[in-house]
């Protein structure tokens, strides 16, 4: 498929040694590491082009501007948007859903009602519950059965002409689950008006996205999950929406006339672009996209199913280890927990001790953890980069801390 000693050589922190011992990075779902072309594009930037965008005459902030703006082409290509003014830069798929949630709050009133899943993150509930603040909406939550998998049958029966958003996750951060959102965009189509929103922070490093075909309103991820800087991320939204709803942020940038009686405001992207954008990690996240494309975003998916596979019988044969989702489909994700120990970042500490980062707790997700009874999982996740070798150092690990916790 690839070569995987050739790919990891482009990633140099993975040649470290943590506590002694070869690092086995298995956090990808926090945040991946990132190759030398990423890192070579933030400093080039900082040391050839550092200039503030859309504003100067002067040569370096043309060519800056000129390099952000071909990352956001690139991003457009990515995940199939029609215009490239559809793709505005964020620092995160956080502000992405803030920004969504505070822009829609002329368009709701008492009573109408956001439907979320279960498998949410904290960043796709709070923006919400802060909505219904604001407007006394109310929430309703799509339900789980005991796999983790969405019960939508409760999506039909809560979709009603209340329903003015619908935002649900492709894939859970927690478990890794991956919902069926064509399912529920077309859904969500036939039986209301409402907004249909995805969060892709765990999707859009494993899957390819196409947003045109999903018919999806909004779709927001963050770049540093998926090999570019932190706080880089992208919020898309159909260009006739993001005409109509009003600004996020005030400020430069944002405005195509300003004066103390009355401003109007930029066209789409810069409308939702105020103050002075992240350019040179913004560059980098074209950089990111432009590894991917070259490893191909199918290979990388192949190689992670297969990674998962083998993770998970390997671990399943531990005896009292428990992985949540066993029977959804799922992507580059397990979390587990063992039998009789209660707490997963002990199992975590374990592993670090061995050079095994994982990601213990209950991962930003407490109603998952509720609905388990649990505390926390501890949670392995994968990306391009890691091997059948660095399962087999996790699955020691935990076999390891199974008797040192019993
Ligand atoms: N949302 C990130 C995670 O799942 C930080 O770990």
């Amino acid at each position: 498929m690839f070569d995987i000693q050739e790919i990891r050589s482009q990633f140099a922190i993975l040649n470290q040694k943590v506590n002694g011992k070869p690092l086995v990075y298995l956090d990808n779902a926090a945040t991946s590491q990132k190759p030398d072309s990423v890192l070579e594009v933030c400093k080039q930037y900082y040391t050839e082009l550092n200039a503030n965008v859309h504003r100067g005459i002067h040569t370096l902030s043309q060519l800056a501007t000129e390099e952000m703006e071909l990352s956001r082409k690139k991003v457009q290509k990515f995940i199939n948007a029609k215009h490239d003014f559809e793709v505005i830069f964020t620092k995160g798929t956080t502000e992405g859903l803030n920004l969504i949630a505070y822009i829609l709050t002329q368009k709701l009133k008492k009573d109408d009602e956001i439907i979320i899943s279960y498998l949410e993150h904290h960043s796709n509930i709070v923006p919400w519950q802060l909505l219904c603040e604001r407007t006394g909406a109310k929430l309703r939550v799509i339900p789980i059965d005991e796999n983790g998998i969405l019960q939508l049958e409760y999506l039909d029966q809560y979709l009603s002409e209340k329903t003015k958003v619908v935002s649900v996750n492709q894939v859970s951060n927690a478990l890794g689950i991956v919902n069926p959102i064509e399912e529920i965009i077309a859904r969500t189509r036939k039986h209301s008006d409402a907004y249909i929103v995805i969060d892709g922070a765990q999707s859009a490093p494993h899957f390819s996205i196409d947003v045109q075909k999903l018919d999806c309103d909004f779709f927001v991820f963050s770049g540093h999950k998926m090999y570019a800087p932190m706080g880089t991320g992208i919020l898309y939204g159909k260009q006739s929406i993001l005409e109509e709803l009003p600004p996020f942020h005030g400020g430069g940038e944002m405005i195509a006339t300003c004066s103390f009686e009355k401003t109007t405001y930029a066209t789409l992207p810069f409308k939702y672009e105020a103050g002075t954008p992240n350019v040179g990690g913004n560059i980098a996240l074209g950089a990111a996209i432009d590894f991917i494309e070259k490893v191909g975003k199918d290979n990388i998916q192949r190689h992670e199913n297969v990674l998962l596979e083998y993770a998970q019988k390997q671990l399943l044969e531990i005896e009292g280890l428990k992985v949540y989702g066993e029977k959804a489909e799922r992507v580059g994700v397990v979390s587990f927990n063992l039998e009789g120990i209660g707490i997963s970042s002990d199992v975590g500490m374990i592993l670090d001790k061995m050079g095994v980062a994982v990601r213990t707790g209950h991962h930003c997700t407490q109603p998952i953890m509720d609905f388990f009874s649990i505390a926390g999982t501890v949670r392995a996740s994968f990306a391009v980069y890691n091997t059948f070798q660095e399962i087999d150092l996790l699955v020691e690990g935990v076999r390891k801390a199974q008797k040192m916790l019993a």
